[in-house]
């Protein structure tokens, strides 16, 4: 059985993909902020050591939207905190958990590639002198393929496949989080335009299926919900492993009409959707990419050394 987990599995898309997944039989620790406050680069580190020693696929969803500019009392702003610093971390952390897969993967969920408008502001990465949401989400996706393209030319010859994957517009519930008159107006947009999470979660789906995974057909062999592996080296703070809970999925639904399976096996994928995006381009510029991946670390560093 796969272990999949999902930073933002509660709501939303990665909420879609969570049952979409247990259904298949899967185990799903779908990850919400009741479980771990992922705009805390502490509580972040303190979830990585209660999660199983042993992932297949750790799914990148968390995102947080703020027409003014936030505060983390580690001194970031929250978009860039939850968009960027837990994605580094959550990847760097669990990067052991994954080798210990026979097929690993992380899927990025977020605006892959040729944004415009996507500018990373180095000298200000914090946006202290000039915050609007849009800016703020903008940098954020640009820098998530930094931090795919990093994430792959950290370790080369890493076995985990990392997909940065575009969803393009789905109605989320994203317009709660703006003021009016533009709630009501994305709200309409999101209706007329956009695609549900279910939608979303379906054409997910054969990148997430290695056919060498699928489990046989009959009754799910889920373990009962128990606590989450806790090794033995981690440290008094963490909290208790209680809420994490893995819940009973029901029983696998594979059957012959589920889409073939076409999990990338490149080290590093980019998608608009379906379409691939070339990373090879301007928006996986190894030089920025080696930068983004080293002022990240140190901003994570500093905050688990103090
Ligand atoms: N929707 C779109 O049109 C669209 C388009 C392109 C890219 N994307 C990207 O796709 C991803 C998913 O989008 P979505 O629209 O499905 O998002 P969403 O509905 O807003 O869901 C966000 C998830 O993140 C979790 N979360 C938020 N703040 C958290 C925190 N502080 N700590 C831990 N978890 C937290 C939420 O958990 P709780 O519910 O427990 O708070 C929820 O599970 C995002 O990264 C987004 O940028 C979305």
């Amino acid at each position: 059985m796969r272990t999949v987990v999902i930073a933002g599995g509660t709501r939303g898309i990665g909420g879609a993909l969570a049952a979409r997944l247990r259904q298949r039989g899967d185990r799903v620790i779908a990850l919400g902020s009741a479980d771990a406050d992922l705009t805390s680069v502490a509580a972040t580190d303190a979830l990585i050591r209660r999660l199983p020693d042993r992932i297949d696929t750790l799914v990148l969803s968390a995102g947080a939207f703020s027409p003014q500019r936030v505060e983390t009392a580690e001194g970031f702003e929250r978009s860039f905190a939850i968009m960027v610093l837990a994605r580094y971390l959550l990847a760097e952390g669990l990067r052991p958990a994954l080798n210990r897969a026979d097929h690993p993967m992380i899927l990025s969920l977020t605006g892959t590639g040729g944004i415009k408008g996507g500018v990373i502001h180095w000298d200000d990465l914090q946006l202290t002198r000039e915050y609007r949401m849009m800016r703020a989400v903008l940098q954020g996706t640009r820098m998530n393929d930094l931090l795919g393209a990093g994430f792959t030319r950290r370790d080369p010859t890493s076995r985990i496949r990392y997909v940065l994957y575009n969803p393009l517009f789905v109605d989320s519930g994203l317009h709660r989080h703006l003021r009016q008159p533009t709630r009501t107006l994305l709200a309409v947009a999101a209706r007329l335009f956009a695609s549900s999470t279910t939608t979303a979660a379906d054409r997910l789906m054969p990148l997430l299926t290695d056919p060498l995974t699928i489990p046989p057909s009959g009754p799910p062999t889920v373990p009962p919900a128990g606590p989450l592996t806790v090794p033995p080296s981690s440290p008094p703070t963490a909290p208790p492993a209680g809420p994490l809970t893995v819940p009973q999925a029901g029983p696998p639904t594979i059957s012959p009409a589920d889409p073939p399976a076409r999990p990338p096996t490149a080290p590093l994928t980019a998608l608009r959707r379906g379409t691939p995006i070339p990373v090879d381009g301007p928006d996986f510029d190894p030089v920025d990419a080696d930068r983004a991946y080293e002022v990240v670390a140190r901003l994570v560093a500093g905050v688990l050394s103090s």
